[in-house]
């Protein structure tokens, strides 16, 4: 009886180390085979975009190309849920911000945990949301145009990402600031949003900055204010909300990268690198800025940081999203 009680502590010792062995050589020679970015949003958005911009040189610090896989739908949700329930491999990344890695744990009953789930790998650009309406208003002012809202017979429609999406919150967040009811329009991401504001199909959005940039300089559709109290450098025709006449309507999207929980942390340490690497790049910095994305600043591009700022975003936002009681089908 002792010898097989022996015998079979044995086993699990060699057991474990074999694993912890697998697991650090694999460490060691990650990435072996190309890494796949889960973007829970459509294509042609600022999620989209952004993880594009930064695939593209990330892949040299990696040595290994990075997929894109635009995996869609409820608020960003399901393409989380992928990427947590992945391997934790260093194989699959899951790009998120505000809204899926924040907002969605407030809405949606996940079968995951935003934060006991997933690994923070690095902090990504941020950028105000930017009040946005399609053409035919004829509204030349933010304050215009909120008197034409406040003037419609039913609520305006206002397109949106799907609920718990950065743009969905920004729309709770103006209907809490101004007292104006929205009628939500949910797409796949602000891309198929954007192609009905500009066909005139929806009235507004409450968008990513970065996603209305090139539709406002092509004159498609008409930009009021960005939600901060500084202007985009990119854009600094437009007003802020505080020169435009609603003071304090403050709201930045950031973004981030995590990984699944119990990815080694070595692989989080060159993923982070090559985060790093990618933001330090001139030409990058150059692409983001255009789209009006602001730089994290550097002491806040650890892990630890983002694992720090998602937190205190978690404690920040979802009282105000629970009072709203948005209700998902
Ligand atoms: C959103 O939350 O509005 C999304 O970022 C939209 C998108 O990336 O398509």
């Amino acid at each position: 009886m002792r010898r097989r009680k022996q015998m079979r502590r044995f086993v699990l010792a060699a057991l474990f180390a074999t694993f912890a062995f697998a697991a650090s050589a694999s460490a060691e020679n990650y990435p072996s085979r190309p890494i796949t970015i889960i973007v829970p949003f459509a294509a042609g958005g600022p999620s989209d975009a952004m993880t594009r911009i930064l695939a593209e040189r990330m892949k040299i610090t990696l040595g290994e190309t990075l997929l894109v896989e635009n995996v869609t739908g409820a608020g960003g949700s399901i393409g989380v849920g992928r990427a947590v329930r992945s391997a934790p491999d260093g194989y699959t990344i899951s790009f998120g911000h505000l809204g899926t890695h924040v907002a969605n744990g407030a809405i949606y009953k996940l079968g995951y945990d935003l934060v006991t789930d997933l690994e923070p790998v690095a902090l990504l650009p941020s950028n105000p949301m930017i009040i946005v309406s399609k053409n035919a208003v004829p509204a030349k002012s933010l304050k215009e145009f909120l008197a034409w809202l406040k003037a419609q017979p039913k609520p305006p429609t206002a397109g949106t990402a799907g609920a718990g999406s950065g743009s969905h919150i920004a729309g709770l967040y103006f209907e809490n600031i101004t007292g104006i009811k929205l009628q939500y329009v949910p797409y796949r991401g602000t891309a198929p949003a954007m192609n009905d504001l500009v066909a005139g199909q929806i009235d507004l959005i409450v968008d990513q900055t970065s996603n209305s940039i090139a539709q406002v300089r092509a004159g498609n559709i008409r930009a009021y204010a960005v939600t901060d109290d500084k202007r985009v450098e990119s854009a600094a025709d437009i007003p802020t909300v505080d020169e435009a006449g609603l003071p304090g309507f403050h709201m930045t999207l950031w973004s981030g990268l995590w990984v699944p929980k119990d990815t080694p942390k070595e692989i989080v340490a060159k993923l982070n690198a090559a985060v790093v690497d990618a933001l330090n790049d001139p030409a990058v910095r150059k692409q983001l800025e255009n789209l009006g994305l602001q730089m994290p600043p550097k002491n806040e591009l650890t892990p630890e940081a983002l694992g720090a700022w998602q937190k205190a975003e978690i404690a920040k936002w979802w009282p105000m999203i629970r009072d709203a009681n948005v209700k998902v089908d």
